[in-house]
């Protein structure tokens, strides 16, 4: 049985946690990860830095993550590409990384996000409700394992209709306000 590490903070990832989380998804998905198609749609891209958490030991130490990156299903229908989700390797199967989705996900919803995609194992992602069936209309820029390519309707019926390829999320342009002489 893992040890309980007690109380742990959930957090908005700050940018100084930046090369804590590299360290751990590098340790999680190893090297081969920047290859995966999902990182080429989050090449020069932001993520989301409102969806993106992070969970603080009582040492400080930074001990699971989850990030959440805008994409545009056939530059119409504005969706969330989820990941990485990754659990420092001592605390996993405590049930920190369903909290961190289940959380995750009500904040896309309450900031008026309506669909979720990603790659990852069904066996575990089906529990939170991504399936297979809602993503049999679109594609990923790149291979994929077909099975492991989910989505999520954080409104019923969102991805009802949504068909074609993902892109990048257009930069939003900064509007410049001119200032009245
Ligand atoms: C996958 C991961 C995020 C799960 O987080 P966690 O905190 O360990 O998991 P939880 O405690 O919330 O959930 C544990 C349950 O999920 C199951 N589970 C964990 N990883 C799983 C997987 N890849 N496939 C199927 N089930 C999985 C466990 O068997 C356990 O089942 P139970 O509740 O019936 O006992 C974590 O193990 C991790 O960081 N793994 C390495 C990175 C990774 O694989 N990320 C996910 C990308 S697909």
């Amino acid at each position: 049985m893992q040890k309980n590490p007690g109380r742990l903070r959930l957090l908005r990832e700050r940018p100084r946690d930046d090369e804590a989380i590299e360290e751990m998804t590098a340790a999680a998905f190893g090297p081969d990860r920047f290859h995966k198609t999902v990182y080429r749609l989050r090449e020069e891209v932001a993520p989301i830095k409102e969806l993106c958490f992070v969970c603080i030991d009582q040492k400080g130490r930074l001990v699971a993550s989850i990030r959440n990156w805008p994409i545009l299903i056939n530059e119409r229908w504005p969706a969330i590409m989820l990941g990485p989700l990754a659990i420092a390797p001592e605390l996993r199967g405590l049930g920190y990384g369903k909290a961190l989705m289940w959380y995750s996900m009500a904040q896309s919803r309450m900031l008026g996000h309506s669909r979720i995609i990603l790659v990852g194992d069904p066996e575990y992602y089906n529990q939170f409700g991504f399936r297979r069936d809602l993503a049999l209309n679109i594609q990923l820029p790149g291979w994929v394992e077909e099975r492991r390519f989910l989505a999520l309707e954080l409104v019923a019926g969102s991805m009802i209709g949504v068909h074609g390829m993902i892109g990048k999320a257009k930069a939003k342009k900064r509007s410049v306000r001119k200032k009245k002489r």
